[in-house]
């Protein structure tokens, strides 16, 4: 299990993989390894020049290496996660071109950055770390549900399980060990009250989790084969650092970011790792996967648990209801009262 890398996934041939925040860090890599397995792979950028860019990239890095199929199936696409409308567009435009989505991974983030609001009034990180995925997962579901999924294609599934069915999709959601530094504040969650960068930013991670669990819970109750799977990248060497870095308007920051990330950040292709895991391997719905080397801060992939909050069945449910309300979006299964206490 510690050992298990990227070269263990199965031939993706025939998938479509959707992954936001593709043109950078834990995205970009994951689209490359996902491509590179043969799956389709739906960029989901908010800007469509960035992603562009990140598929040529990709595209360019495959064409040089000999092992790699250099004609890898990118398409990009806009979607930004601060925007509902930019969401329901995003997914209109997919369902209109695709028959089925095999997996989804929820990955874009942005880290304690000052306080701002997206286009509908959530503050940002709220808004697009959990809020956004909510509202895409949600307008995403009717073709997750038509996919085959991976194990349609991985003889390795083992037949036995009966908690996840073959032919399912995944829907993979990245936290981060931040979210134990979170709390639910439900009488303010748009942070109108105080503002703390990095506690909203815990409090989107834990949010992450909350969200992918209870996912799971509803997908449960409804007896759909579809599985949730939450993960963390651990420390990795992204972007993300970086634009906290310009944000604060601090150029000290920036230097001690870049410093912090060369020490101790690992490489975003190890990063990502827990993702891929998530996505391919054979892993129950509802399970959190993290990296297994140092303080969960690094290495390969193995399957963890996150903090107690994280499983608060109270605070899910009232999460999901909120999230209901604010994005307008609902999932086609699953009344409150299919729930177990
Ligand atoms: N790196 C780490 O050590 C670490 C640790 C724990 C968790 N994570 C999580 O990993 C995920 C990926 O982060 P990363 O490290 O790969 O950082 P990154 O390199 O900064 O990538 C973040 C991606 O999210 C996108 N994004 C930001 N705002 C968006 C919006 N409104 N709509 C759509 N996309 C948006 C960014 O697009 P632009 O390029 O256009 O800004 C970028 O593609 C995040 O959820 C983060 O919380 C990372």
């Amino acid at each position: 299990m510690a050992d298990w890398t990227p070269a263990d996934m199965p031939d993706l041939e025939g998938t479509t993989v959707v992954v936001t925040g593709a043109n950078s860090g834990l995205g970009f890599e994951g689209t490359r390894a996902f491509a590179r397995r043969g799956a389709t792979v739906v960029m989901a950028c908010r800007s469509v020049d960035r992603g562009e860019h990140a598929a040529t990239e990709i595209r360019e890095s495959a064409a040089a290496d000999p092992d790699s199929d250099p004609d890898l199936d990118l398409d990009v696409r806009k979607c930004d996660l601060a925007s509902l409308d930019s969401i329901r567009s995003f997914a209109e435009g997919l369902s209109a071109d695709y028959d089925a989505v095999d997996v989804l991974c929820n990955n874009a983030g942005v880290m304690a950055i000052p306080r701002s609001e997206t286009e509908d009034g959530f503050e940002t990180q709220f808004g697009v770390n959990h809020l956004g995925h909510f509202a895409l997962t949600g307008r995403l579901f009717d073709l997750l549900l038509t996919a085959d999924g991976i194990d349609g294609k991985s003889a390795a599934r083992s037949a036995a399980s009966s908690r996840t069915g073959s032919g399912a999709a995944r829907i993979v959601t990245q936290s981060s060990g931040a979210h134990e530094q979170g709390e639910m504040d439900f009488a303010d969650l748009n942070w109108e009250e105080s503002y703390g960068k990095w506690k909203a930013y815990g409090r989107s991670k834990l949010a992450n989790l909350l969200f992918a669990y209870e996912l799971q819970r509803r997908i449960d109750a409804a007896d759909l084969g579809v599985r949730s799977v939450a993960c963390h990248p651990g420390y990795a060497d992204t972007d993300l650092q970086m634009r906290t870095a310009r944000e604060s308007g601090n150029p000290l920051m920036t230097v001690g970011m870049r410093l912090a990330n060369a020490v101790f950040g690992q490489d975003a292709a190890v990063g990502v790792e827990p993702m891929l895991y998530a996505a391919t391997a054979d892993v129950d719905g509802g399970a959190y996967v993290e990296p297994g080397g140092f303080m969960n801060m690094r290495g390969h992939p193995t399957i963890g648990r996150s903090n107690d909050a994280s499983y608060d069945r109270a605070d899910a449910r009232r999460l999901w209801e909120y999230s209901t309300e604010a994005t307008g979006v609902t999932f086609p299964f699953g009344s409150e009262e299919s729930l177990d206490p």
